[in-house]
């Protein structure tokens, strides 16, 4: 059967990071072309050696998406943008709210706009996030929970992903938005949790150091990087997608004690310690959540294929054989 993205153009910006290089992968193998945007600043979780193989089927430009002039130049002639690039901690952007704002806010409208005048035809898709609901209401949370967001990181994110779809709306740009919870897989940032704290644990368990566990009880859903990047196709080749959000969730709901005692059990190995929250992350921490991911479901057809156990295996394995690329 012809593959919709063989001989496609295809712009990921934030393409050396976990989700953007496995997504690349992806693309690769089904004979699309695929240029990578990547800033390439040492605190986020861009790194080369995640295409480490494909290096020579793809294009790279080490850029940056708050510079409207090479977003200008870089979306023309694309059939596709999986727009990626982000500042993802949480903490950072408390300290340094700026940063934060110029990347997660201002450069997607630029993007956008760039977009509107030199490639209107392009078919965009937005990687948001859970955070901009805050601490729900309810639980599972779905699409239309109030919007109520606890950190800088949750505001900017916001206004990104609505911005992509105000332009869907009024401009004709097709763009939707994925509202990614955690998600994790082979090639994610491990050096420290600005990524996600998972990955610092699989970074200390690999290493046969304990790592922390706050506090245990909170509870979440993880989704394997596959599975997003399946989502994320998905959505890219869906006119119902257009100008729509879609929350991702995972296989199963579980709480931060249960995911550390799995982690060590997949791993055959290893211990953490359980403290209480530091309070400046108490401030901004969301308490439980788990998506309803029921729209995507039965919208696109897409559901997570990759169990909880199956996907820390797949990474565990990773990072024990690739672990000094990644510290
Ligand atoms: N992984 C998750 O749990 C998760 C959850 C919710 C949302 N998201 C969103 O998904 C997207 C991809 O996340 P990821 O998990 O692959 O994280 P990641 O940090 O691995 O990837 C983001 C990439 O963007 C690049 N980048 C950052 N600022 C840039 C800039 N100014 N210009 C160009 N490139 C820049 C980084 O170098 C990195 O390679 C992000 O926008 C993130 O907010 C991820």
């Amino acid at each position: 059967m012809e593959n919709p993205f063989h001989g496609k153009r295809i712009l990921i910006t934030g393409g050396l990071g976990l989700i953007g290089s496995n997504l690349a992968r992806r693309l690769v193998e089904q004979g699309a072309g695929v240029l990578l945007l990547d800033s390439l600043i040492p605190e986020y979780g861009g790194n080369l050696f995640n295409i480490a193989g494909i290096e020579e089927r793809v294009q790279v430009n080490i850029s940056d998406v708050r510079d409207e002039h090479s977003m200008r130049y870089l979306v023309q002639r694309q059939d596709y943008l999986f727009n990626l690039a982000g500042q993802t901690s949480h903490m950072d952007s408390m300290q340094d709210p700026y940063t934060d704002l110029e990347i997660n806010c201002r450069a997607q409208l630029s993007i956008l706009e760039a977009c509107r005048k030199y490639n209107p035809q392009v078919k965009v898709v937005f990687a948001s996030t859970r955070q901009i609901y805050g601490k729900p209401d309810y639980l599972p949370v779905r699409e239309d929970h109030l919007l109520r967001p606890v950190d800088v990181n949750g505001i900017n994110k916001m206004a990104g992903e609505w911005y992509h779809i105000l332009y869907s709306n009024v401009f004709g740009i097709s763009a939707c938005a994925l509202r990614l919870t955690n998600t994790y897989g082979p090639r994610m940032r491990i050096k420290d949790a600005r990524q996600t704290f998972l990955g610092v644990w699989i970074r200390l368990v690999v290493e046969g150091k304990p790592f922390e566990v706050w506090e245990g009880q909170q509870l979440r859903d993880f989704t394997y990087v596959d599975d997003a990047v399946e989502a994320l196709m998905a959505a890219a080749l869906s006119d119902q997608a257009r100008g729509r959000v879609f929350n991702l969730g995972g296989d199963r709901v579980i709480s931060l004690k249960d995911l550390a005692d799995l982690v060590i059990e997949v791993n055959a190995g290893g211990h953490y310690v359980q403290r209480s929250f530091p309070a400046e992350r108490k401030r901004i921490d969301i308490g439980d959540y788990y998506a309803d991911d029921s729209c995507i479901r039965s919208t696109l057809g897409w559901r997570p294929r990759v169990s909880l156990r199956e996907g820390l295996s797949h990474t565990l394995a990773y990072y024990q054989e690739h672990l000094p690329h990644y510290l």
